[in-house]
């Protein structure tokens, strides 16, 4: 696929945290591009995340169900739509464990719909088209940590690109790994990618997938830990540690998930499965350290003075141990690296959260549910 000639994609879940970078990604850097951000605004949307680009000539919001399968297939056609990058879910496994239709509802249905759609507006006319699904790596279920040769981990390690990092243990999540999904919304999510590698296989259309780690950054809902975990610490409250908070993420700055999804949806081979993450592992308990001295450091307060809010809580329910990606053949194939060190990201995430209080404070009351509606009144 070439990226002069102009196109209509529709990102859905644009609202969101990750789906906010790759609108104003692509509204920014391709001009000639329509891009329809198609977006149900739950909970988790939040158009304030897109107050930068929301009057841009190529940006259209569109508030529509990923569900409703007639809706999205007229906008389909009425826009000659020939891209979608499909990020919208309901994504946050706590919520999954409590409400687990919701997330097969809008996961799996939700995807069969706009996989539908496409099929019958594109109508085996696949020049051209690409239907993008973004996925998650906790579809490989959980990994051990082991101890080689007696080391102590995070221990020195080397991945198929050859290149040396910390690792807690010696297996990692490759494209090839069997799906062992765990919580109810890892499997819906892995559902959702099985229908996706089905539309390739059984109607030919021209498909990509991708598996990413943990993202972190600006915009991100305060449910999730370092946005939750920072808000608390600056208000001097309890952080709720699951378990131990030995649990192992590997962790990748949004900014360089957005940047993949542009290379892999412009260059991405058509039915193939990227893993994008950071080779970043790190226990949730150091990060939540790192998060106290940041926050401290950054507001003047002793550094370490609030290490007394952690608070050690009941462990999540089947709660996996580690997640570690394996995105080498993103870097063999397509030339994809994290641009940032974990520190350096996290300091510039720290320091978003501490200057936008007012989007925190919107957030966390609910006011930003209201912003839509002040913004379409009368229109
Ligand atoms: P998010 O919860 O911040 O945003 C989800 C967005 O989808 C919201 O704007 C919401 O309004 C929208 N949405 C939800 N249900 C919808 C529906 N039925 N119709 C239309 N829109 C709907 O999620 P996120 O963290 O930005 O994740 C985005 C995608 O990336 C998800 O598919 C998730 O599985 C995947 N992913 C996330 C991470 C991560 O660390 N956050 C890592 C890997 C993969
Ligand atoms: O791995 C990719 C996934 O990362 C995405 O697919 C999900 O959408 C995203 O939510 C994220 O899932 P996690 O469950 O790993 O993220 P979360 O921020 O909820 O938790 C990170 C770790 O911190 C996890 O081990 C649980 C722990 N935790 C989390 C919260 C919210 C706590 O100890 N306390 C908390 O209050």
């Amino acid at each position: 696929m070439t990226k002069q000639m102009k196109r209509t994609i529709i990102i859905t879940g644009g609202a969101g945290f990750i789906g906010s970078h790759v609108v104003r990604l692509f509204v920014n850097k391709y001009p000639d591009y329509r891009i329809i951000n198609l977006d149900k605004l739950t909970y988790a949307g939040n158009l304030a995340n897109l107050k930068d680009i929301e009057d841009k000539p190529n940006y259209k919001f569109v508030r529509m169900d990923i569900c409703d399968f007639d809706g999205v297939l007229k906008l389909m056609q009425d826009e000659h739509v020939d891209g979608i990058i499909h990020l919208a879910a309901e994504s946050h496994v706590d919520r999954s464990i409590k409400d687990p239709f919701t997330f097969a509802q809008t996961n799996v249905m939700g995807t069969l719909s706009l996989l539908q759609a496409a099929k019958i507006a594109w109508d085996g006319n696949w020049e051209g088209k690409r239907f993008y699904h973004i996925s998650t790596d906790e579809v490989y279920g959980a990994l051990e940590m082991t101890d080689p040769e007696g080391v102590e981990p995070p221990f020195t390690t080397k991945a198929s690109s050859g290149k040396h990092h910390l690792a807690y243990g010696t297996t990692f999540f490759t494209e090839d790994l069997k799906y062992q999904p765990h919580s109810p919304y890892s499997a819906a999510k892995a559902s959702s990618d099985h229908f996706v590698r089905a539309f390739h296989d059984t109607y030919g259309m021209p498909t990509v997938v991708t598996n990413c780690s943990n993202n972190y950054g600006p915009y991100q809902f305060p449910e999730k830990l370092i946005p939750l975990f920072i808000n608390n610490i600056r208000h001097r409250k309890p952080l709720p540690v699951y378990g131990k908070g030995e649990n192992v993420r590997d962790w990748l700055y949004v900014e360089d998930h957005a940047r993949a999804i542009d290379l892999i949806f412009h260059e991405g081979k058509v039915g193939d499965t990227y893993n994008i993450g950071g080779f970043n592992e790190w226990k949730n308990i150091d990060i939540i350290k790192v998060l106290i001295s940041t926050v401290d450091r950054l507001l003047g307060r002793p550094e370490g003075a609030d290490m007394d809010l952690i608070t050690y809580v009941t462990d999540r329910a089947g709660h996996d141990l580690r997640y570690a990606i394996d995105s080498s053949k993103l870097q063999r194939e397509l030339g994809w690296e994290p641009s940032l060190q974990f520190e350096e990201g996290i300091e510039k995430t720290v320091r978003w959260y501490l200057d936008n209080q007012e989007w925190m404070d919107n957030v966390t009351s609910g006011d930003y549910q209201k912003y839509y509606d002040d913004m379409y009144k009368g229109r």
